[in-house]
């Protein structure tokens, strides 16, 4: 039985065949309608979701299987106390595989180790979200044509944003990759992904402070929020809250096939004007997200579709 924590858990060939296995499942959605008949999907989120819980919701519908769960904390038995190790030994009991999103680094990690079904994080903390990285994969590998080769800019908060930290991860172990982090002083990627993943790899990077100055040579840029519910108090939250905003004048200095990137929710980091740029690809990012867990979903329960 695997588990999938981090992209780290997937190997680069287990990574590209869950991207060819999506890319099929998107051309030929009818073929995998009843993949998962008879199976359920348990969604444990324990901090506020919209794209990640329901595109693994849809994701599971769309195989044919069902879904349950709880959307918070409060409408779980964790109000009352209940640790995440008894919570996943009895879902163990009522699912065939487990999504679960928790505000502590760790805590699907913790469940992973007392599950008898797959558990997949469905982003821990401020640290890993590895589902939103192969979401991320596919929208680079479709619209650019290739994973290698390119420089991308990680921009916003680069300390407590999840999502980079997974595709940082993921992107190491392709060739030619260059980074460009683009953060305020305070909001800098952590020590334990710099240090440890960056420099232990001898991987290209460079830190600016500015967006404009970075945009020039950038082949993809991936946006970010402020994450609100990371900061230890109000103040500083505004005072980075719009550090960086992406707007028209902005993206003139950009390349013309550069693409932009967000996990999204978007607050304030990229004007609504944007949107229509060709360059934005966010909203696509969010509906290839669908076909990367259903493909995930095969994968972990070893369905195989002929
Ligand atoms: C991201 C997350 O939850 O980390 N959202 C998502 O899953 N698409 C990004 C964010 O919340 O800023």
């Amino acid at each position: 039985m695997r588990h999938v924590m981090s992209p780290l858990d997937l190997s680069v060939e287990e990574l590209e065949q869950i991207l060819n296995l999506a890319a099929d499942i998107k051309a030929n959605p009818k073929k995998y309608a009843h993949a998962c008949d008879g199976k359920k999907l348990a969604t444990l989120f324990y901090e506020p979701s919209t794209r990640t819980r329901l595109s693994f919701e849809a994701a599971m519908l769309n195989l044919g299987g069902s879904v349950l769960g709880f959307s918070s904390a409060d409408s779980s038995s964790a109000s009352k106390g209940e640790s995440v190790a008894d919570t996943i030994r009895i879902i163990s009991s009522y699912a065939d595989i487990c999504a679960m999103r928790h505000p502590k680094e760790g805590a699907p990690y913790v469940a992973s180790m007392y599950s008898k079904i797959p558990v997949i994080n469905a982003g821990d903390g401020g640290h890993q979200h590895p589902t939103q990285t192969l979401a991320d994969l596919m929208t680079i590998r479709s619209e650019k044509g290739r994973l290698d080769h390119f420089t991308i800019g990680l921009c916003g908060d680069l300390k407590f944003g999840r999502t980079v930290h997974s595709l940082i991860k993921a992107l190491i172990r392709y060739p030619g990759i260059r980074f460009v982090l683009i953060s305020p002083e305070e909001l800098r990627l952590p020590d334990y992904i710099r240090d440890d993943v960056l420099k232990a790899n001898n991987q290209d990077f460079r830190e600016e402070v500015r967006l404009e100055d970075a945009l020039p040579d950038l082949d993809l840029l991936y946006m970010t929020r402020v994450q609100k519910e990371r900061f230890f108090n109000e103040e500083d939250y505004v005072r980075m809250k719009d550090f960086y905003i992406l707007d028209k004048a902005k993206l003139a200095l950009a390349k013309d096939d550069m693409l932009v990137l967000h996990p999204l929710p978007r607050v304030n980091e990229i004007a609504t004007e944007v949107d229509d740029d060709p360059r934005a690809v966010y909203f696509k990012q969010a509906q290839y997200g669908v076909y990367v867990r259903m493909a995930l979903i095969l994968t972990l329960l070893e369905v195989e579709v002929c």
